[in-house]
């Protein structure tokens, strides 16, 4: 095998590992865009997200979630993907059930999006967040995103406001820090997390439905929980992850348009909403009472 040989073949190999990282290379605009996500990101019939249409969602109690630990306070550490800015807790495990969920899912991380995924009756707001949790009876998060149900991600809503919302600022803090590190690098935010000062205080009231991740490969594993109150946030805040730097320019924006709702329905989850079955049931206890009495009167006089 001669010299010219060698070189076909190692510019043979270079060029197939080129292919192999450009093939899973995707972003919000340009060539890699939405439009050309790859597999189930165009061939999926339940992805997400969704524009909520708060007059044709189905009003019903499914029950509370529970967000266990959620309390509690935690170390964590900041990493900007190129694609989103990314939080992971460390210590025991914070745990969400309750809400009709099949199970127990683990909050696996937190991330942004600016603008909003979900709209509500068209309306986009600056900033969503994303808890994701995948079910404690599976290994790990990639394991989960391979079964119906397996992801739960719980979306929080911040809508523009006057004022700085004080529980985002360690956060943007650490966000400045990162915003030119495009990679895998985490960086230990200053002082500890404790996740429940990052949902509303109304966390009872929810939107369900069945979809996907909103990033490649799109699997249709997730139960989303899009909280119907909003949190506040600034402008200035804001513009913090506008400057976040991607592979590709400035990461001025990170949502995946719309997506079709197709035949699925979508719940409002409202505290003690009696759904048509609870009122059955207590008719029939009331029937019931009313037979025992006649008898009991029948008995007496
Ligand atoms: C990078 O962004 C430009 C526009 O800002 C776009 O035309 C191009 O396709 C993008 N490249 C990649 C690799 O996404
Ligand atoms: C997730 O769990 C599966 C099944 O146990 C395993 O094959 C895979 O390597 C794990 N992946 C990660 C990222 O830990
Ligand atoms: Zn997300």
């Amino acid at each position: 095998m001669g010299l010219g040989h060698l070189l076909i073949i190692s510019l043979t190999l270079f060029c197939t590992g080129l292919q192999v990282v450009t093939a899973f290379e995707w972003g919000y605009w340009g060539k890699y865009g939405p439009k050309s996500w790859p597999g189930m990101c165009t061939t999926g019939k339940k992805q997400s997200p969704i524009d909520i249409v708060t007059e044709d969602a189905i009003r019903i109690d499914l029950g509370a979630l529970k967000f266990d630990r959620y309390d509690f306070a935690f170390s964590g550490t900041l990493t900007n993907n190129g694609h989103t800015i990314q939080i992971k807790l460390h210590g025991v495990p914070i745990h969400l059930s309750g809400g009709s969920l099949p199970s127990v899912y683990i909050l696996e991380q937190m991330h942004f999006h600016w603008s909003a995924e979900h709209t509500v009756d068209g309306l986009r707001d600056p900033l969503e967040l994303h808890l994701v949790h995948y079910d404690n009876q599976y290994a790990n998060f990639s394991e989960a995103t391979q079964h119906e149900n397996g992801i739960v991600v719980v979306a929080v809503l911040f809508e523009l406001n006057t004022y700085d919302n004080p529980d985002l600022i360690q956060i943007l803090e650490t966000t400045k820090i990162v915003s030119n590190w495009v990679g895998k690098s985490m960086t230990p935010i200053r002082s500890k997390l404790i996740p429940l000062l990052l949902l509303p205080k109304d966390h009872t009231t929810y939107y369900n439905y069945e979809g996907s991740l909103t990033t490649p490969g799109c699997q249709e594993s997730v139960m989303w929980f899009v909280m119907t109150e909003k949190l506040p946030i600034s402008e200035a805040q804001v513009n913090v992850f506008r400057h976040v730097q991607s592979n590709n320019g400035t990461l001025k924006y990170n949502y995946r348009p719309k997506q079709n709702l197709g035949d699925r329905k979508v719940y409002h989850r409202l505290d003690g909403y009696n759904s048509a079955s609870s009122l059955y049931a207590s008719s029939m206890i009331c029937t019931v009472v009313n037979i025992l009495l006649v008898s009991f009167l029948r008995k007496t006089f």
